[in-house]
This record gives structure tokens, C-alpha cells and sequence, in this order.
């Protein structure tokens, strides 16, 4: 079943427009300077995750492993990665606990040498569910080894987990248990498309959590995905809830802006689409920026597509940086921005 649910979303989630209908990215405008003072070739986009050193602010975010098609996509993304020396994920390795014979499926990125390499789990299992046992620590360090990780991802997914037919609804105690957890693993805190608001960054530092990834509102609705996949299983109502809560969530540059001065390190991602938006991101104070959905329909391509993808983005981002006269990531921290539209209203949230 986990099988096919992961085979059904990344086709539904290439195939289908499963964005959400408002990108808050086109809210956010860089300031042009006309008079930058710097050489285009000497910009350095060069940055620190804690101590890993990756060659652009970007990582490819976890989507996949555990199915045929699946170690394709993660071995394109990792030669990519490896080759522009960027970070990646992997999807969620809860498969491999009860299935260790698709451990190469994930194992496959250990051959390419990736400056940033994530683990990923789900925070439903880390409590036991109705039909599962929760995860153990052993269980952690297994599938930490398996991709030999710099991090693990801890994924906040309750909207899609609502929306999903066999979804796992219980969250009680998983505060407690992440806690234990960040006292021995390095831990990021991740949603996958509802974004995080400040109270509940404020617990997942309290927590321990080393970084937050806020994967908010502005671009893959999960909401949406289970939507298409209900209406495949004939399940109405939550064909109904997928269309009902397709937009819901935190906005991802709000939940960047809210978060930004919390003393973690935090990924931005949720609706990234090119080289501007990664700019944007750095801009509001995110250290690095994820991109999914957009990557995956070149990584089913193949390995050139998604490479002369990922060298348009990294173009657009020295585009961005030469205009703002920013030659380094540092010096476009720095820089000034104007904010628009329903991404204001946000702000004015408190
Ligand atoms: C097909 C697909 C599968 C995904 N699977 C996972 C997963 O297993 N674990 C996870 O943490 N996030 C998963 N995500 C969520 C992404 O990592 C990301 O947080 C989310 O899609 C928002 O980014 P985007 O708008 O760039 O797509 C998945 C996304 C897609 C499109």
C-alpha cells in the first residue's frame, strides 16, 4: 500500500497542477541597484549549513525512494546534487523498516558525493499509530545510515495525513518523543506544503530541532494531491476535503519572515520555481532554499533535464545577486525588499 501511495504521488504530483492558487513568492520585490559596483563573475553564492559547505543556498527537498521509479529520480538528483554541489533529501524511508530489501532505492544517493545528505521520517511515526509501532531509535540511526546523513528530517504532514484515506490521525505525545529524539540526532523540523507560524517554530526550538524547513503555502498542496488520489479510490469525501482545504496553511515567505530570528537555522521552501525566488529567500533571512514539486518533473525527465534546470536556477540567483550588488550570500542578506498583496495581510497577523 505505502508502496503505491508513493508511486501515486509522484505521478500525481508531475502530472497534475497540485499548487496551491496563490504563490506568495510574487508578493516579495528585490530592490534594483543600478549602479552595483561589483563584476558579475566574481559573485560568490557560496554558503555554510552549520559545517557543511555547499556551492549555492539550495537544496533538492525530499520526495522519493522505496519503488523502481523512485531510485531513478533520487540517483538523478543526487548526480545533480553532487555536480552543483547542493543539498538533497530523500522521501520518507519509513518503508525501509518493514521492507529492507528497497534500501538500495535511497542507499543509491552514498555514491555521489552530495555536500548535504537528509534523512527523512514522519512525525506520525514517531508515536505508535493504529496500525504501526512507533519508531525506535535504532530504527533512526538505521535509516540515518543508510544514506550516511548529515540530518534528519522530521516531516510535519497532519493536512495531508487528514485528507489522505488511510491517513494516521493521532499526534498526542509526539512533542515529548521529539524531544528525546533531538537529544541524539540531528534533527530539522519540516512540513511539506502547510508551513510553520511562530508558536509552533517557538516549540520545535524548545524541543531541540536544529533547523525548521518551513515548506509552506505557496506551491505543492498536499491537500490537492490526496484529492486526486480519493477521487481514484472513489472516496468522496475526502476527494471533498482534499478540495475544501486545498489552500490551507501557513504561507511559505510569511512563515520565513516569522521565524527568521529565532536563533535556527531555517530552509525556506514551499513553492520555489526559479532562481529569483531563491533570492527572495535569502533576502527575508532563510539560509537555505528547497525546491520539490518543480524539480521532480525534470528528475522523472532524466538527469540532463534536471541539470540545465538546476543550472538556469543557479543563473537566475547570480541574475539576482549582480542587480541587488550583492556578491556574496552574506552581502544579499543585507538588502532591502518591498512586500505586496495578501503576503501583507499576513504580516499584520501577530
Ligand atoms: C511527490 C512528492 C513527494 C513528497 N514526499 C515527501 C516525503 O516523503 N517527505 C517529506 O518530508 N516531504 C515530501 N514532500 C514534500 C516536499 O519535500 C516539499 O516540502 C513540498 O512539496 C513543498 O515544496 P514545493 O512547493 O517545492 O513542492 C513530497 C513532495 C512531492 C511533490
Amino acid at each position: 500500500m505505502i508502496e503505491n501511495r508513493k508511486s501515486d504521488h509522484v505521478a500525481i504530483a508531475s502530472e497534475r497542477d497540485v499548487n496551491s492558487h496563490y504563490n506568495y513568492w510574487d508578493d516579495i520585490q528585490l530592490i534594483h541597484n543600478a549602479m552595483p559596483e561589483i563584476n558579475y563573475d566574481e559573485i560568490s553564492t557560496e554558503t555554510y549549513f552549520y559545517r557543511r559547505n555547499l556551492k549555492y543556498p539550495i537544496i533538492i527537498e525530499s520526495m522519493t525512494g522505496g519503488f523502481s521509479q523512485g531510485k531513478v529520480i533520487n540517483e538523478n538528483i543526487a548526480k545533480v546534487a553532487s555536480e552543483l554541489q547542493i543539498g538533497m533529501g530523500v522521501g520518507s524511508q519509513r518503508i525501509l523498516l518493514k521492507k529492507k530489501e528497497l534500501t538500495d532505492t535511497f542507499s543509491v544517493i552514498k555514491e555521489y558525493d552530495i555536500p548535504l545528505r537528509i534523512a527523512n521520517i514522519g512525525a506520525p511515526q514517531l508515536i505508535e499509530q493504529h496500525r504501526e509501532k512507533a519508531v525506535t531509535d535504532d530504527d533512526l540511526y538505521y535509516i540515518m545510515n543508510v544514506l550516511d546523513a548529515h540530518f534528519i528530517d522530521i516531516h510535519f504532514n497532519f493536512l495531508q495525513e487528514v485528507v489522505q484515506p488511510e491517513g494516521d490521525k493521532k499526534a498526542k505525545g509526539i512533542e515529548m518523543r521529539l524531544k528525546e529524539i533531538c537529544s541524539k540526532f540531528p534533527v530539522i523540523a519540516k512540513e511539506t506544503g502547510a508551513g510553520f507560524d511562530y508558536n509552533t517554530g517557538m516549540r520545535l526550538k524548545r524541543a531541540g530541532v536544529m533547523a525548521i524547513d518551513v515548506s509552506g503555502v505557496s506551491g505543492t498542496s498536499f491537500a490537492a494531491v490526496e484529492h486526486y488520489r480519493a477521487k481514484e479510490l472513489n472516496d468522496r469525501v475526502r476527494e471533498r476535503l482534499g478540495l475544501t482545504y486545498w489552500d490551507w496553511g501557513i504561507p511559505s515567505p510569511y512563515s520565513v519572515m516569522t521565524l527568521n530570528n529565532i536563533g535556527l537555522k531555517i530552509i525556506s521552501s514551499g513553492g520555489i520555481r526559479n532562481g529569483l525566488d531563491v533570492a527572495k529567500s535569502i533576502v527575508i533571512g532563510a539560509d537555505l532554499a528547497g525546491i520539490a514539486g518543480h524539480a521532480l518533473r525534470f528528475a522523472r525527465e532524466g538527469y540532463r533535464p534536471l541539470l540545465e534546470e538546476m543550472q538556469t536556477i543557479v543563473e537566475e540567483l547570480k541574475a539576482a545577486m549582480f542587480l541587488t550588488g550583492s556578491k556574496s550570500i552574506e552581502s544579499l542578506r543585507t538588502k532591502k525588499y518591498l512586500v505586496s498583496g495578501r503576503l501583507k495581510d499576513w504580516l499584520e497577523y501577530k
